[in-house]
């Protein structure tokens, strides 16, 4: 057990995940209020939490706030503070300039500087001493994330007595790209801190099981990596999903339905509408996506005065340089297509730079014809669960990324290399001109994917496979154990 004494309430189940699921936010006026997270961990966590209480702990996505444990709404929430300078080196740095791309297939390129990786370790001795605080004797601590890939260990070195679970949200590459980590014993150590480690796919928990078999020599047999102290851990696929029954309740809603209506009125009634939803990521290829469709205007393929495109992009990590020219890029585009190939009447392309609540999501799913995904490399990609879970009539395409992890599951999809313009242009112009029957057939059967496969069947098949490990022992306090 930890020396100190605990200054928390303590919980039999504690969440640890770098961002709390609200922002706290300041005004221009000076007034602060909370607004909810941005992201996929946030939108899955969310109906785990309130179904199962317990405690989040989690920084509150602003600079130098030491703020006590709160409640809010369903959540009990522990704070942990990052100041100015942390959140340069551990979170902009270490976390979305080192690990963000280099386990995105280095679509961007990782960068290596030993003071970020400090500040990533201090950091996470600051979550794990948190989480050892808050979780009460003997309790389950899920730890979420690449942020915090360090916390297992530290915290089992703390509190010996926890049944610790990990998952990554995000892809986990292969060796020859991981090996490139100036950094990564101390990583691959610090995972194995937890009793089980969840990836969103098996080819994630295989590179990873592989690297502990070749890099680090341990013994593996299947997904059981077994460690030099005998204690052994489980890196197992366990592919997130969303609250499908909430969604689809949300989009068959009076309001919603009303709002998606009257969304299409707004943007010109067209026989087609085009959507893209996400945060604004080098890694979601918007900019390709939108490239595509381009050139399907240009060469008459769609009909400007017919179709419409929505794309809605959530402001993400600003300050970060390849998000910043991500953005520029973005703009440029959408304004030469627009300048090019819309009219007085209808832009060729609507484009928001902007989070937009769930109600008018949802309105989006409802009304949009074609739901656009296209991402180099996503660990899940919640949006086009979102968008099927919506589509309770049937109808609507989606279009998909082969390196989405969902398309392991969303096998029905019109399937897309979106490092092929030509790919994406054929999916987008199938998925458009498809017969009724087709689509009503590839809907159906998206559907009974994501509504057998929801978050609580995750959540639930995660956390009983912890329940299901031996009952720690709380006797070692090797690292290494
Ligand atoms: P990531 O976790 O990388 O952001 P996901 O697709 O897994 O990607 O999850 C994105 C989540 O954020 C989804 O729940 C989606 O509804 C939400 N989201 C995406 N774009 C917006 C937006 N413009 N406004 C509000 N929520 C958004
Ligand atoms: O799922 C990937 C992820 O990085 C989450 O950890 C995070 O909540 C979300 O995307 C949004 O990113 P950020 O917290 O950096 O705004």
């Amino acid at each position: 057990m930890s020396e100190e004494a605990p200054q928390y309430d303590q919980a039999d189940f504690v969440v640890v995940a770098n961002r709390l699921p609200v922002d706290r936010t300041t005004d221009a006026d000076g007034t602060t209020s909370w607004r909810t997270s941005p992201g996929g961990l946030v939108t899955a966590m969310e109906p785990v939490m309130q179904e199962r209480h317990g405690a989040w702990v989690g920084w509150v996505g602003a600079p130098d706030e030491t703020l006590d444990p709160f409640d809010y709404d369903s959540y009990h929430l522990v704070p942990v503070p990052l100041s100015a300078a942390e959140i340069e080196d551990y979170y902009e740095g270490f976390s979305n300039g080192t690990l963000w791309p280099l386990y995105h297939d280095v679509v961007a390129k990782p960068e290596y500087h030993r003071e970020w990786w400090d500040a990533y370790h201090a950091v996470n001795e600051r979550f794990a001493e948190a989480a050892a605080q808050v979780a009460a004797p003997g309790a389950t601590v899920w730890v979420q994330d690449y942020q915090l890939q360090l916390v297992p260990q530290m915290l089992r070195r703390r509190r010996p007595d926890l049944r610790i679970g990990f998952f990554l949200h995000i892809p986990f590459p292969p060796v020859e790209l991981f090996q490139q980590l100036p950094w990564r014993r101390q990583i691959i150590e610090g995972l194995l801190g937890a009793d089980i480690i969840g990836f969103q796919t098996p080819g994630g928990a295989q590179n990873f099981t592989r690297i502990c078999r070749h890099r680090m020599k341990m013994e593996t047999h299947r997904e059981v990596v077994t460690l030099p102290s005998g204690r052994s851990t489980r890196a197992k696929a366990y592919p997130i999903s969303i609250d499908a029954k909430g969604f689809e309740a949300l989009a068959r809603s009076r309001p919603v339905q009303d709002r998606a209506r009257e969304l299409r009125h707004e943007l010109g009634d067209p026989e087609v509408l085009f959507l893209g939803v996400d945060r604004l990521d080098y890694t979601k290829g918007i900019y390709h996506r939108l490239r595509a469709y381009g050139e399907l205007l240009a060469e008459g393929v769609i009909d400007p005065r017919k179709a419409a495109f929505l794309q809605v992009a959530t402001p993400s990590r600003e300050r970060v340089e390849e998000y910043k020219r991500l953005r520029d890029e973005v703009n440029m585009l959408v304004g030469r297509i627009n300048g090019d190939l819309g009219d007085l009447r209808r832009p060729a392309i609507t484009y928001l730079h902007t989070s937009v609540p769930r109600t008018e999501m949802a309105a989006m799913y409802t009304t949009a014809d074609v739901c656009v995904v296209t991402p180099l490399r996503d660990g899940m990609n919640l949006v086009c669960k979102e968008y099927v879970a919506c589509r309770s009539g049937t109808d609507g395409a989606l279009v998909l990324s082969e390196f989405a992890g969902a398309a392991g599951e969303l096998r029905q999809a019109y399937m897309i290399n979106p490092y092929d313009i030509n790919s994406m242009k054929h999916g987008m112009t199938l998925a458009m001109n498809d017969t009724v029957q087709n689509k009503r057939r590839r809907m159906r059967a998206l559907r009974r994917q994501v509504f057998t496969h929801d978050i609580e069947a995750w959540a639930a098949s995660f956390l009983d496979d912890l329940a299901a490990v031996p009952a720690p022992q709380t006797t070692s306090t090797d690292p290494q154990a």
